[in-house]
């Protein structure tokens, strides 16, 4: 425990490391201090009147201290004297506001003050006590940290993702390096088909020596993740798949070798041609309106059969034809279909018997939609990062 020292020497260093020895015990002591008692004895301990520890070097030190010393020694009392109130008051402020803060989690009511709305202006005010006295200045300008907005490409794969949580659907993800196997092989897509030119690939180099199904491409759709999923869960299967994609494509304003798309699959004992209809139609009206109209032409994709590209009608001109739907009044925007059987052999030992399974799946371009949703006519913007763009969206 610390007691002032007599001092026989009266030199600056001398009085520096008495100081020192001081400083150092009044914060180890403060920082022991907890509750009212404690604040009490450290009050008594360091301010007490007649023993207190600043009334003892008033008298050890600079009462006794030769006239020539007593400037020295009075400056340095008097800075010992400023420390110890300001350290005393820090401590009453923070032994207050943990009485105040352990009382409102227990009983809702701050201990000093009747309301609740009273406590938290209180608190407020306390608080800046607290950190005034610990060398806080809360009037300074702070740091400033931007708030970052959401991408609206994020965004609006969130909202597509909402629509079908709401449904029931649930949410997965895949790897965007995918095998040949299960972006096109499992998809049924067989080796050396021509649909896979529909698809500008971006392999990986040096994959020669592996066998074609395990060489590894950047994902052309979001469809292998349907494969990867049937792995993963017996059916019924419902899920949804946002995700990054790539292909060999020159960048123009409507194209991007990355762009984004969400994926579905709905898997069960009797899903038909109509569910899909239904969910779609749900769909392309929850996001774009409960005005506008779905159209189903045939198409054609691997893994599914019979399949479909849907378009819905035009939200900026109804449907009577404009710039935007190039004089259509349609804008297509995904592809979909029934589950193709031969995509079902693929994870038939998981449950998938495709005499007893149906399933739809479907694919939609995300990106698409987030410039149809915010005017947006070059796609290249969305993934320029120009702030002067992105903070438009916070
Ligand atoms: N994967 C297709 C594409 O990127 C889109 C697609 C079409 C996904 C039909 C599907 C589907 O699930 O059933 O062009």
């Amino acid at each position: 425990m610390y007691s002032v020292p007599k001092l026989s020497e009266w030199s600056a260093a001398a009085l520096d490391a008495a100081v020192a020895e001081l400083r150092t015990a009044l914060s180890a002591e403060a920082g022991r201090v907890s509750g009212d008692k404690g604040l009490r004895e450290f009050h008594d301990r360091w301010l007490g009147r007649r023993n207190g520890i600043l009334t003892q070097i008033n008298e050890e030190w600079l009462k006794a201290a030769p006239a020539e010393a007593k400037r020295e020694v009075g400056q340095r009392v008097n800075e010992l004297r400023t420390l110890v109130r300001e350290t005393y008051a820090r401590k009453t402020a923070e032994v207050e506001l943990t009485q105040d803060a352990d009382s409102i989690l227990k009983t809702g009511k701050g201990t000093s003050v009747e309301t609740d709305q009273q406590w938290v202006a209180d608190l407020a005010k306390r608080q800046e006590l607290v950190l005034r006295a610990q060398g806080v200045d809360v009037s300074l300008p702070g740091i400033r940290r931007p708030l970052g907005a959401e991408h609206p490409v994020i965004r609006t794969m969130n909202e597509i993702c909402g629509v079908f949580r709401a449904m029931g659907y649930s949410v997965a993800e895949g790897p965007e390096i995918e095998s040949d196997y299960y972006n096109f092989e499992a998809l049924n897509f067989p080796p050396e088909h021509p649909a896979r030119d529909t698809q500008d690939t971006i392999f990986l180099a040096g994959q020669e020596a592996k066998p074609a199904r395990e060489r590894l491409l950047l994902r052309t759709h979001t469809s292998p993740v349907q494969i990867r999923s049937m792995e993963r869960q017996k059916p019924p299967v419902r899920v949804v798949i946002p995700g990054k994609i790539h292909r060999h494509d020159a960048p123009d304003a409507s194209h991007s070798p990355m762009f984004h798309q969400v994926e579905g699959l709905a898997v069960d004992t009797n899903i038909t041609f109509s569910d899909l209809k239904g969910t779609l139609d749900h769909a392309m009206k929850a996001l774009f309106g409960s005005s506008v109209k779905t159209r189903f032409q045939p198409s054609f994709f691997p893994f599914t059969e019979p399949s479909a590209e849907v378009a819905f009608s035009c939200i900026f001109c109804g449907g009577k034809g404009c710039r935007t739907c190039k004089q259509s009044g349609w804008i297509e925007l995904l592809g979909c279909g029934m589950v193709d059987p031969n995509v079902f052999e693929f994870v038939r030992e998981n449950g998938y018997d495709p005499a007893k399974v149906s399933g739809f799946a479907f694919g939609m371009g995300v990106d698409r939609v987030a410039m149809l949703k915010y005017g947006i006519d070059d796609i290249q913007l969305l993934f320029q990062g120009d702030v002067r763009f992105l903070e438009q969206f916070g």
